[in-house]
């Protein structure tokens, strides 16, 4: 009978053996973590794997706030923005009571290994739960694409086309009226949102947490620029890890303040839109979608493989597979190369 089971579970391509998975979203949500869940679930199913989708990221492990997913719990998810497992950023999975506590939680319900779908903070609480024995598989999600082991990460580019209309639309108010606007958008520490967003817009200036800025020459003398040739409005892009860690000086705190600084030097009122939690919600891309669906599908692949522990990522637009450990030490920077090709656009100089 059992050699019966093994086979079967070979032709399906569950190698392994595993019975149950648990899926869970963690950390700011992401357009897209629904076709990643979806896929998860779908996969699972493929391979005669049972799944259970744990709720509120890791406070569900802690909680055992969980539902079993079936094929029809994830139909229509695909093309919806949020999280449907709910998500959440746990305090109490960075205290060693919490972990055992949600060990204690995979083993009552049988878990061979969890899939965590969020960004490098989820991972590290993943890295934590493999140490204690339970197989872990990381899906990078989130709008920053800040995770170092992966080019991309779902929800990216939603997060960019959110942002690109709302500026858009601004554009139309600003040049009718002639005026000059600060437009702030996420990214946490990470500028790879602003530069996007700026290429994608046309910005008279793009300010990144990643460059030493410079008020004058990074802001004040593009604006004088575009003047000169003849511009009557002017669009500047803000990272919000701008004002993070008082980048712009002690005094700049927010994008207000530079507004208010930005008024001193030119004498022209800027507005200021901080798009906030807009950029995170709304319908996935095709190319969220489409990632996410098979960020999912490997991820199942993986621990059926016999490969737990691993960040399922993307490399010259193939999925790759990297330990978590090495994961978590690798970095990704935002290019310089796009920033020379904003600055040449905007016919200025490139700095060097
Ligand atoms: O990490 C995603 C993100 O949206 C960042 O861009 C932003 O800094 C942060 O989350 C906001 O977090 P919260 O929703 O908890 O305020």
């Amino acid at each position: 009978m059992s050699e019966e089971i093994t086979r079967i579970e070979d032709i399906r391509g569950n190698p392994s053996g595993i019975r149950r998975v648990g899926v869970l979203t963690s950390g700011g949500d992401a357009p897209g973590m629904n076709a990643a869940v979806r896929a998860v679930v779908r996969a699972c199913i493929t391979r005669g794997i049972e799944c259970v989708g744990i709720r509120r990221g890791w406070n569900g492990l802690i909680n055992s706030d969980f539902v079993v997913m079936h094929g029809q719990e994830v139909s229509h998810i695909l093309s919806r923005g949020g999280t449907v497992l709910y998500t959440a950023r746990s305090e109490e999975f960075m205290t060693e009571e919490g972990r055992r506590h949600a060990v204690r939680t995979c083993r009552l319900l049988g878990l061979d290994a969890v899939i965590a779908i969020g960004g490098d903070g989820t991972f590290r609480g993943g890295l934590e739960l493999s140490r204690l024995g339970v197989p872990v598989v990381g899906i990078p999600a989130t709008i920053d694409n800040d995770v170092g082991c992966s080019n991309y990460t779902i929800g990216f580019d939603t997060a960019c086309n959110t942002a690109i209309t709302c500026v858009d639309r601004l554009r139309d108010t600003m040049s009718s009226h002639e005026r000059c606007s600060l437009v702030e958008v996420m990214g946490r520490r990470a500028g790879f949102l602003a530069l996007y967003v700026g290429i994608s817009v046309g910005a008279t200036a793009v300010l990144l947490p990643e460059r030493d800025l410079d008020f004058e020459r990074d802001l004040i003398e593009p604006i004088r620029q575009a003047r000169l040739v003849g511009n009557t409005h002017f669009m500047v892009v803000v990272a919000e890890g701008v004002c993070m860690d008082r980048k712009m000086g002690e005094e700049i705190k927010t994008t207000f303040d530079l507004g208010a600084k930005v008024q001193e030097a030119i004498g022209i009122k800027p507005t200021v839109t901080v798009l906030g939690h807009l950029q995170r919600g709304g319908k996935p891309s095709a190319r969220d979608r489409e990632v996410a669906s098979r960020m999912g599908y490997c991820a199942v692949r993986a621990i059926a493989e016999g490969r737990p522990n691993v960040i399922i990522g993307t490399s010259a637009g193939k999925i790759v597979e990297h330990p978590i450990e090495d994961a978590l030490q690798m970095n990704k920077s935002v290019q310089m190369e796009r920033y020379e090709v904003l600055e040449a656009l905007q016919n200025r100089v490139p700095r060097g």
